[in-house]
């Protein structure tokens, strides 16, 4: 037998989670390992803590705020081609690979499968993921190239992803795509307990966006973008049917400056809007949420009467391989959640709760931001780039993507 059950069952005592093993004996074989394999992988002291965060107000640490710099797309003026040229030349040589994130729950959104599978209700009825794709497609025969597609499911949604894929004969992109699946986290009840999902085993939960460098790195995806002579790559999400995953002009910014890492931004629609924004902290590139944000630092403009902190972060940014290796070495922190989860209780009943009753915890993608000393920042335009699909109604619904959508491409 591989695994010492008597010491799974005295580290459980030690963290108070005995519960975890109540119903091992009905489990058949497979999962009875599952579950151990599960248990043996948990870093209780890590979840302890992130627990115990839960119950204090996090402490603001102290740290030096400053505005960081950035370029508008449409003010380079004659750079603008030299860029643009840049980016085009290793574009063409097969220096760029794109990352969709997609191992997100959708929770609001609130679409029963992957989100990528969503329907945003064009008149072509394309999924999400197929309007990424043909973008892809697009840009790769403009280039003469095969751009590299690598994309991140969760456990929970990997296979129907890439069921879904293999339903639609990959969009005819087959070979140029990769899936890996990030990794996750045990959820825990508002009493720090392991909950225990629907299959009997540890309830978990991607460990949110900030997870896909680790998961590059650990599933081997790095490697194989050397292999095919990539340098950069581009990582965005899933659900803004506008991303624009090949941009000469960032890359020849990049690569121009130097720098190992790029983002693009849009501008805050209001200095209130509730977005977070590219800053320096402590000297080093970062966001901040906007809670984070005093009203006077909100509303703070430089000498153009540009918002000092009015670059927002749509989660579009550009890194060089070397940039990816180091963040995926370094651990990130975890911020938590209150989700609703659905579990087995202590008498083996399934809990469908109607309100949040459980925390998942979440790395966040521009935390690793500090690990690089410079980012360069391209302004881009709202309509052309940023149309998210967050909300079932409402703001950044699939309503207003299928609008900016179909402008963009004037289709109606
Ligand atoms: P969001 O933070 O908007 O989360 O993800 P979400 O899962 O799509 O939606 P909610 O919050 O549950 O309603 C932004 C992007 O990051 C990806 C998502 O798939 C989306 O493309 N993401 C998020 C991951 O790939 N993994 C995660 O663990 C979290």
């Amino acid at each position: 037998m591989k695994h010492n059950i008597e010491e799974i069952k005295r580290k459980l005592k030690k963290y108070g989670q005995e519960h975890l093993l109540n119903f091992y004996d009905t489990l058949d074989e497979k999962k009875q390992d599952q579950l151990l394999d599960q248990i043996e992988k948990i870093d209780f002291e890590l979840i302890n803590s992130l627990y115990n965060k839960t119950k204090n107000a996090d402490k603001k640490e102290e740290a030096v705020i400053e505005s960081i710099d950035f370029i508008d797309k449409y003010k380079l003026n004659g750079d603008y081609k030299y860029y643009e040229d840049l980016g085009k030349k290793a574009i063409r040589e097969g220096k760029l690979a794109a990352v969709t994130m997609a191992g997100g729950q959708g929770t609001r959104l609130g679409h029963n499968g992957p989100k990528g599978t969503f329907d945003i209700g064009l008149d072509s009825h394309k999924s999400l993921f197929e309007l990424l794709c043909d973008y892809l497609k697009n840009e790769s025969a403009k280039y003469n190239v095969q751009i590299p597609w690598f994309i991140m499911t969760s456990k929970e949604n990997n296979s129907a992803t890439i069921e879904f894929f293999k339903k639609n004969k990959y969009f005819g992109y087959e070979k140029n795509i990769h899936f890996f699946v990030q990794g996750e986290l045990p959820m825990v009840d508002t009493e720090g307990k392991i909950l225990i999902g629907e299959d009997g085993l540890i309830k978990e939960a991607a460990d949110g966006h900030g997870g896909v460098y680790e998961s590059l790195l650990k599933s081997g995806m790095t490697e194989k973008m050397k292999e095919l002579g990539v340098e950069w790559v581009f990582i965005g999400g899933v659900d803004n049917c506008l991303v624009k995953m090949v941009d000469p002009v960032l890359m020849g910014i990049a690569i121009d400056k130097g720098v190992t890492a790029a983002g693009k931004s849009v501008v805050k629609a209001n200095p209130h809007e509730k977005v977070g924004v590219f800053c320096k902290k402590n000297g080093k590139p970062s966001v901040i949420e906007y809670i984070d944000i005093s009203e006077e630092m909100a509303e703070a403009t430089d000498k153009d009467g540009e918002l000092l902190y009015g670059e927002s972060h749509i989660l579009c940014n550009l890194f060089n391989i070397s940039a990816i290796e180091r963040m995926g070495k370094t651990p990130l922190p975890y911020h938590s959640a209150f989700k609703k989860a659905t579990y087995i209780d202590k008498d083996g009943n399934k809990v469908v709760p109607d309100k949040p009753n459980a925390y998942k915890f979440e790395a966040f993608l521009f935390d690793a931001f500090g690990e690089v000393d410079d980012m360069a920042i391209l302004r881009v335009k709202r309509e052309e780039e940023f149309a998210p699909v967050k909300n079932a109604t409402g703001v950044d619904s699939p309503e207003t993507a299928r609008k900016l959508y179909n402008d963009f491409y004037k289709l109606s």
